[in-house]
């Protein structure tokens, strides 16, 4: 039996829909280049010097895996994300600095906990995934 007043956390629609669609993914992305751009560890890894197209890519991504239109994969094929990024050196201090400029940019959006929640858990085991230099090499 349920009412209208029963607490209901997890939506019936899409993560997409729930955070307020395309213009809410595009304030997170922007949000989080912004950081990027001021970077010194990270900015020198992007390989263009305008970060737009590569915020435009993951604006794209992040919409599709999370229920929106598959913009990204008609334009990209395959995500395929940790080969994608094998040409970078992301270790412990990358991951880090990354979920730094997207944890600020997850606050700004000031979700419902749960859908912050659902967010944040994907983003972290997602740049854990993404580490492909596990030590320093000096370390040995
Ligand atoms: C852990 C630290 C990470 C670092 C240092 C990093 C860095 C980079 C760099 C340098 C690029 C190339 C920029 C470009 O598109 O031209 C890139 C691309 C991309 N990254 Fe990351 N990334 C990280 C984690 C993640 C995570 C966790 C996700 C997804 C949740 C992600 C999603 C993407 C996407 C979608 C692209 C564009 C792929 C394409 O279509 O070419 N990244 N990343």
């Amino acid at each position: 039996m349920t009412s209208a007043g029963d607490p209901r956390p997890v939506p019936s629609t899409t993560l997409f829909e729930a955070v307020g669609g395309e213009p809410t993914f595009r304030r997170l992305v922007d949000r989080f280049y912004a950081g990027i751009a001021t970077d010194p560890l990270l900015r020198p890894m992007y390989p263009e010097d305008d970060l737009g197209p590569a915020a435009e890519r993951m604006t794209l991504f992040l919409m599709q895996y999370w229920g929106g239109p598959n913009t990204y994969s008609a334009q990209r094929g395959h995500p395929r994300l940790r080969m994608r990024h094998a040409p970078f050196r992301i270790g412990p201090a990358e991951r880090d600095a990354w979920l730094r400029h997207m944890r600020r940019a997850v606050d700004d959006l000031a979700l419902p906990p749960e859908i912050d929640a659902a967010l944040w858990d994907y983003l972290e085991r997602a740049a854990y995934f993404m580490v492909n230099v596990m030590e320093d090499p000096a370390a040995g």
